[in-house]
C-alpha cells in the first residue's frame, strides 16, 4: 500500500508512462483517430504499459527504466547526426548499438490487456451519496453472484463456470478503474474460449451508475478488510459529504483539504482540536441537533459510507482521522478515551517509534499518531496511476 522508501524511481516511472499514454491519447482524439469510448476518447490498441506489473516485478521495472534510458540517447544521437554532418557516420552507427545494447524487458510483463477505457478515472469524486447509489445498484444487481459481503459467495455462484472474484481483497485496487468501468458495462470472458464469465450491464445501467458501483465496491471492501485483518491495507479516502458549520452555508467535506479532518459519530462528547478540523456526523437516529457551534454533517447516507467503511453496524461514537490528502488514516472505537499511533490502519512498515527523520514521537497520543501520520505519507500507485 504505501510506498516503500527508495521506491520513488519507481513511482516517477510509473507516471511517467502513465502521462506519455495519456498524452499519445489526447494526440490521437485530436487528430480524430480515437473513437469516442462512453463519452471520452476510447484507448484503441489492445494493450498498454503496464504499473501494475512493474510495481510486482522491479527487476523488469529496472529494465524498462534503463530501456528507456537507452533510448532516449538513441533518439537524441539520431538527432545528432541530422543537425551535425561531420561525425554523422558516428552517430548513425551509435543507433542500433543503443537499441541492441538496452536491456529490453519481457513484452508480457510491461504490457497488458487493455479496455477501450483503461484511462478513464472516476467523476464521482468519492462521494456518501455515489456510495449509496452504488449500494443500491449492487443489491439489485450484483449480489446473486458476489454475496452481500463481496467476497464471492452468492446464491448464484456455484452455478457459474467460473467463480466470481473476491472482491473484499485488493483485486480492485490492482486494476486501473478504467477497466473495472468496462467490465462493468460490457462484462467479462475467459480467456480461453472467450466465453462470457460475467454478463455485461452496459444494457441495464449507464457510466455514472458503474462510476458508482465502483465507488461502493471500494469502501465496502475497506470495511471488510477492516474486519478481517483490523487495518486497511488498501489506501480508502473520507468520502465526500456536505457540511454545515452554524448558521454558514454547507459546504463540501473535501474543501477542507490540506487539513487533517477527524469525523466523531454520534453524540460523543467532542473537544476541539487546533490540529484537527472536527466533523461531527449526526447519527440518523439521533433526535438531538447538533450543538449550533459544531460543523455536523447530516445525511443518512454519510453515516452509512463511513459505517460501511468501519466495517461496523455500530458507529456511534467512532472516531476517523483522515490526513492532509483526505486519505482514512485512523480509527478510534467507541468509548475508547485518547489515541495513540497505534490506532494508524493505514500505515507503512516502518518503526513506529520514530518519525522518517528520525525525531523521536510526541509524548501526547494523538501529537504521535499526527506525527506519524504525516511522515508516512500515502503514496499509493495503482493500475498505474498515482494517487
Ligand atoms: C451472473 C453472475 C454475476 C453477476 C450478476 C455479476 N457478476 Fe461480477 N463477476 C462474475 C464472475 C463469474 C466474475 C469473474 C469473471 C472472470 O474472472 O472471468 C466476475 C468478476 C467481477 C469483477 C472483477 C473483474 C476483474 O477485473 O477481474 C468485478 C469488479 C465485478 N464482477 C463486478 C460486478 C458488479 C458491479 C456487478 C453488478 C452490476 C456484477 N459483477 C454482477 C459474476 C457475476
Amino acid at each position: 500500500m504505501n510506498s516503500t522508501p527508495g521506491a520513488d524511481w519507481l513511482n516517477l516511472l510509473i507516471g511517467l508512462l502513465q502521462d506519455a499514454q495519456l498524452q499519445l491519447l489526447r494526440v490521437l482524439d485530436a487528430l480524430g483517430l480515437a473513437q469516442q469510448m462512453h463519452g471520452r476518447p476510447g484507448w484503441p490498441w489492445e494493450h498498454r504499459l503496464s504499473g501494475e506489473n512493474l510495481l510486482i516485478d522491479l527487476g523488469q521495472a529496472r529494465s524498462l527504466a534503463w530501456t528507456l534510458v537507452f533510448v532516449g540517447v538513441a533518439v537524441l544521437a539520431l538527432l545528432l547526426a541530422l543537425f551535425w554532418r561531420r561525425p554523422r557516420f558516428y552517430f548513425l552507427a551509435l543507433v542500433p548499438m543503443l537499441l541492441i545494447a538496452a536491456p529490453w524487458p519481457e513484452a508480457h510483463v510491461v504490457l497488458v490487456p487493455a479496455t477501450p477505457t483503461s484511462f478513464q478515472s472516476s467523476p464521482t469524486g468519492f462521494t456518501a451519496a455515489s456510495i449509496a447509489q452504488g449500494r443500491a445498484l449492487y443489491e439489485q444487481n450484483c449480489v446473486a453472484c458476489h454475496g452481500a459481503d463481496g467476497k464471492g459467495e452468492g446464491p448464484l455462484a456455484a452455478s457459474l463456470a467460473v467463480w466470481p472474484p473476491d472482491l473484499s481483497g485488493p483485486l480492485l485496487w490492482r486494476r486501473a478503474d478504467g477497466d473495472l468501468l468496462w467490465r462493468i458495462l460490457h462484462g467479462t470472458r475467459d480467456a480461453g474460449q472467450g466465453k462470457t464469465t460475467m454478463p455485461g450491464f452496459g444494457g441495464k445501467l449507464d457510466e455514472a451508475d458503474a462510476w458508482a458501483l465502483i465507488d461502493y465496491m471500494k469502501a465496502q471492501a475497506a470495511g471488510q478488510s477492516l474486519r478481517a485483518l483490523g487495518n486497511w491495507p488498501q489506501p480508502i479516502g473520507l468520502p465526500d459529504m456536505a457540511v454545515r458549520c452554524g448558521s454558514q452555508p454547507p459546504r463540501w467535506l473535501a474543501s477542507w483539504r490540506g487539513q487533517r479532518v477527524r469525523i466523531v459519530a454520534g453524540d460523543a462528547a467532542l473537544t476541539e482540536d487546533p490540529r484537527l478540523v472536527t466533523v461531527r456526523l449526526v447519527s440518523p437516529s439521533s433526535k438531538t441537533a447538533p450543538a449550533a457551534a459544531d460543523c455536523a454533517a447530516e445525511s443518512v447516507a454519510a453515516w452509512e459510507a463511513l459505517a460501511l467503511i468501519a466495517g461496523t453496524d455500530r458507529l456511534a461514537g467512532t472516531q476517523l482521522i483522515a490526513d492532509r490528502d483526505g486519505w482514512l488514516r485512523a480509527r478510534g472505537e467507541p468509548g475508547k478515551a485518547g489515541w495513540s499511533d497505534d490506532d494508524l490502519l493505514c500505515r507503512s512498515e516502518r518503526t513506529p517509534s520514530a518519525t522518517a527523520d528520525g525525531a523521536t514521537l510526541p509524548a501526547d497520543g494523538l501529537g504521535a499518531l499526527i506525527a506519524r501520520m504525516d511522515a508516512e505519507p500515502v503514496r499509493f500507485v495503482k493500475g498505474g496511476f498515482i494517487h
